[in-house]
């Protein structure tokens, strides 16, 4: 019989309902090791917190972490809150000796990521994992094989954007988003850290030094809000606070063997939706991709006869392709959902025992020395500035 594993869940919001779906899905659809239970998801407010948990399946609601990671009942703690509540709540599931989930990027600043880390590295056989959740996209999973395999030789170039554009309107409304207190950052952490970890993860290569620099195009909004998404409707009556966080930046990098890294991230790149783009140049060949259409992979290698050279169009969807041994037959794609549950299915096979599931919060803890030092960089006026070493 397969044995148990008790999950409480911290937020109700965006991540709170996709990682509600993801521990419904996985075992649903993937054969695990451990069966999840989805026992308790943890709120602010304890009416909608009540109605999350009848609408997501979970037993029960709380509105209280610090109850719930005390809880002997309790094996695995899901962090899906705002990024000044990580550290705390991650520290004490680590504590209690729970496993744990905690969504990206790690913390708000390198020390916390630093004391979560060390947290993570004294507590014996629990397993902590953070949620760069692009990871688990079937494409560039595939990507990463084909990488790690030699297939598009010696890496030169690295040339990734993340471009939203839900805070386009100067009246888009003031979310917890855009205070640097809750958030760290903003488009930087929020968008550029996926980029950043995606890069560092598909290369093999820690990015080493980053020249960069970052702007609040719209420096203040209105507070009333009706969320609707990411962003919301404000009010233009209600009262203005400060954006305290930038809205887009760029940045370039050297990484340490050597390739050329050109990053850009925005959440004001109006008419992109969420266009998570990647493309890397080897010397034998080329990777390219963009989450708007997920479920492809541009694959270019110079081997191909000349005169029908040209990026291919590869559809990860076929049964040999990273997750899709558990999904439709070929062709008929995956959506923005399937990658959390594949990182849900990562984590519980990782609880179980088996082969290593990424990133952990040493791989997060490397993102965000990243992130500091592009607002170094920033705030030294585009100084080329050292990655600190993971020590
Ligand atoms: N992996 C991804 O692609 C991805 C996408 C979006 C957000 N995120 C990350 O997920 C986290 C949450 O973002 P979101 O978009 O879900 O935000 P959100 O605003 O939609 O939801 C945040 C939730 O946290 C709850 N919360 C806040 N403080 C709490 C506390 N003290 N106790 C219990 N609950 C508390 C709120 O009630 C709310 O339900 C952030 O770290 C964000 O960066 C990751």
């Amino acid at each position: 019989m397969t044995t148990g594993l008790r999950v409480a869940l911290i937020g109700t919001g965006f991540m709170g309902k996709a990682h509600s779906h993801a521990w419904r899905t996985a075992p649903r659809f993937f054969d695990l090791p451990l069966a999840p239970t989805m026992s308790v998801i943890v709120g602010t407010d304890p009416e909608r917190t009540a109605a999350a948990a009848e609408r997501y399946g979970w037993a029960e609601s709380s509105t209280d972490w610090r109850a719930v990671v005390e809880r002997d009942d309790i094996d695995v703690v899901d962090i899906c809150s705002p990024g000044d509540t990580h550290a705390e709540i991650a520290v004490a599931a680590l504590a209690a000796g729970k496993h744990v989930l905690c969504e990206k990027p790690l913390a708000n600043s390198l020390h916390d990521a630093r004391v979560m880390t060390d947290a993570a590295a004294a507590a014996s056989g629990q397993v902590a994992l953070c949620g760069f959740s692009y990871r688990q996209t079937p494409a560039l999973a595939l990507a990463r094989e084909l990488i790690a395999a030699g297939r598009i030789g010696t890496v030169r170039h690295v040339r990734a954007q993340y471009l939203q554009d839900w805070l386009t309107d100067p009246e888009a409304p003031a979310t917890w988003r855009l205070d640097r207190e809750r958030a760290g950052s903003g488009a930087l952490g929020d968008i550029g850290a996926h980029s950043i970890d995606t890069a560092q993860w598909l290369t093999g290569s820690a990015i080493a030094e980053v020249s960069a620099v970052l702007r609040t195009l719209v420096t203040e909004r209105p507070t009333r809000t009706e969320v609707v998404g990411l962003g919301g409707i404000g009010d233009r009556d209600a009262p203005r606070v400060p954006v305290t966080v930038d809205d887009a930046g760029a940045f370039t990098a050297r990484f340490s063997d050597g390739a050329l890294g050109v990053f850009e991230f925005s959440r004001m790149a109006t008419g992109r939706r969420n266009a998570n783009r990647i493309e890397i140049n080897g010397d034998r060949g080329a990777i390219a991709f963009d989450f708007e259409r997920m479920n492809e992979l541009e694959v270019y290698d110079v081997a191909d006869e000349a005169g029908v050279q040209g990026f291919r169009r590869v559809q990860a969807t076929e049964a040999q392709h990273p997750y899709l041994e558990a999904w439709w037959p070929v062709g008929h794609g995956l959506g923005y959902e399937h990658t959390f549950t594949h990182e849900i299915v990562d984590l519980v096979r990782a609880i179980a025992g088996e082969p290593s599931a990424t990133p952990d919060f040493a791989d997060a803890l490397q993102v965000q020395q990243v992130l500091a030092a592009v607002e170094q960089s920033d705030q030294d006026q585009g100084r080329r500035t050292a990655v600190e070493a993971t020590t």
